[in-house]
C-alpha cells in the first residue's frame, strides 16, 4: 500500500493540501507592494486551523524573492539576539556587513575591524544591519509562530516598534490563538500593535476538499462530498478523516466515525476544552444540547444580555462558534458538540 497522503501531525505542510488563495495572496501582495499597508500582520484561529502551515507557506514564497530575507524566530527565547545571529548567518547580510566598518566581535560574529570601537548593544547591531540592508534594497520578514503576551515577545515588539520608526525595512508576521494575540495587542506598551491587521483562519473550501478526497481516495463523488461536509472546513478534521478512510478503505463515514471522534478528542478537542473558561464551557454545553438561538442559549445558561454578548463575541473570535444565521450560533468544529456531550 502506498503511504498515506493525509497526516495527523501539526505544523507541517501536508501532502494533501487545500490552498487558501485569498488569504495567502492578500498578505503576499500587500507585503510585496511598494508601500505595504502595515509592518505587522497577524493570523489567528483555533488550534488546528492551519496558522502554522499558512505562515510556513508565506515564508517560503517570500524567501524565493531576491529582495526578501526571511527569518523565523522562537517567541520563548531572547528574540533580538536570535534575530541578529540569524540575519548574520544569511549570505547577503554577511556580505554586506563584511564590507561595512562594523566590529561585531563582542557578539562572537568574528568580524573585527581596525580603528572602530566594538559594538556592544544588540539594538545597535540590528540598527546597523537594517541600515545596510535598506541601502541594498533588501526587506526583512520576521515570522513568529504561536505568540503570547510574554516578556521575550514584549521586548522584541518594543524594539521592532523603534526600528520601524527609524524606517528599517522590516515586516513582522505572527500567528497565535485569539486570546493570546488580543492579549498582546491590548498590552499598554505595545499600542502600535493595536491597529495591525488580524486575519482569521476561515474554513477551507468544501468543494475543493471534496475534489481532493475523490481523487486521492478514489471514493464516490457522493461520499467525498459527505466527508467534506462532515469536516465543516476545519483543516485538522480534513486530515483525520482522509487519513482514516485511506487507512481502512472505508466506503462509508459511519465505519470510521468512532475513530474520528477519538483522534479529534485526543489530539485537539481536549486541549481546546481545557483552555476554555467555565462560562465559555457553559455556553458550549448548551449549544451542544441542540440550542442555537442566542436568546434561548442565554436563558438556559442564565446570563443577562450584556454578559451573553461578551461570551458570544469571544467564542466567535476564538473560532469555536459561527453564526450563519442572524441571532443564531452553532459550533464551528466538527462533532465538537457530540464529543463534549
Ligand atoms: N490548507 C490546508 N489544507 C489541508 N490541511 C491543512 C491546511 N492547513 C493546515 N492543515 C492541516 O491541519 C492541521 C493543523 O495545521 P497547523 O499546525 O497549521 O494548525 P495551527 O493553527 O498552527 O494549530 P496550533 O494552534 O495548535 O499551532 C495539520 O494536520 C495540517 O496538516
Ligand atoms: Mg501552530
Amino acid at each position: 500500500m502506498s503511504s498515506n497522503p493525509f497526516s495527523l501531525s501539526f505544523g507541517k505542510k501536508p501532502v494533501e493540501y487545500i490552498e487558501r488563495f485569498d488569504l495567502k495572496q492578500t498578505v503576499l501582495t500587500d507585503l510585496m507592494s511598494a508601500n505595504p499597508t502595515s509592518n505587522v500582520f497577524m493570523f489567528t484561529g483555533v488550534r488546528g486551523s492551519g496558522k502554522t502551515v499558512m505562515l510556513t507557506q508565506i515564508s517560503r514564497e517570500l524567501a524565493t524573492e531576491d529582495d526578501w530575507i526571511v527569518v523565523g524566530l522562537n517567541p520563548t527565547r531572547d528574540m533580538l539576539t536570535s534575530l541578529s545571529a540569524k540575519l548574520y548567518a544569511k549570505q547577503p547580510v554577511y556580505a554586506l556587513l563584511e564590507n561595512a566598518e562594523i566590529d561585531l566581535s563582542a557578539f562572537g560574529f568574528g568580524l573585527k575591524i581596525k580603528n572602530q570601537p566594538p559594538v556592544v548593544d544588540i539594538e545597535t547591531v540590528l540598527e546597523m544591519m537594517f541600515e545596510k540592508l535598506a541601502q541594498a534594497g533588501k526587506r526583512v520578514l520576521i515570522t513568529v509562530d504561536d505568540v503570547s503576551n510574554r516578556l521575550t515577545v514584549q521586548q522584541f515588539i518594543s524594539a521592532f516598534q523603534m526600528f520601524i520608526r527609524d524606517e528599517a525595512p522590516l515586516y513582522l508576521l505572527m500567528t497565535g490563538l485569539y486570546e493570546n494575540v488580543s492579549d498582546l495587542q491590548n498590552s499598554k506598551d505595545l499600542t502600535f500593535l493595536y491597529r495591525a491587521p488580524k486575519y482569521y483562519m476561515t474554513p477551507l473550501n468544501l468543494g475543493a476538499m471534496a475534489h481532493s478526497y475523490q481523487t486521492s481516495l478514489q471514493v464516490t463523488p457522493a461520499l467525498a462530498q459527505e466527508m467534506a461536509n462532515l469536516t465543516m472546513g476545519y483543516p485538522f478534521a480534513y486530515q483525520v478523516l482522509g487519513y482514516l478512510v485511506f487507512q481502512t478503505q472505508a466506503t462509508s463515514i459511519a465505519t470510521v466515525l468512532p475513530q474520528f471522534d477519538q483522534i479529534m478528542q485526543e489530539l485537539v478537542y481536549e486541549k481546546i476544552w481545557s483552555e476554555l473558561s467555565g462560562n465559555d464551557r457553559k455556553v458550549i454545553t448548551v449549544i451542544a444540547q441542540g440550542e442555537s438561538r442566542v436568546k434561548d442559549i442565554r436563558t438556559k445558561v442564565g446570563f443577562d444580555s450584556s454578559k451573553m454578548s461578551v461570551y458570544r463575541k469571544r467564542l466567535l473570535e476564538k473560532g469555536i462558534v459561527v453564526s450563519n444565521e442572524y441571532g443564531h450560533l452553532i459550533l464551528a468544529l466538527p462533532r465538537f458538540g457530540e464529543i463534549v456531550r
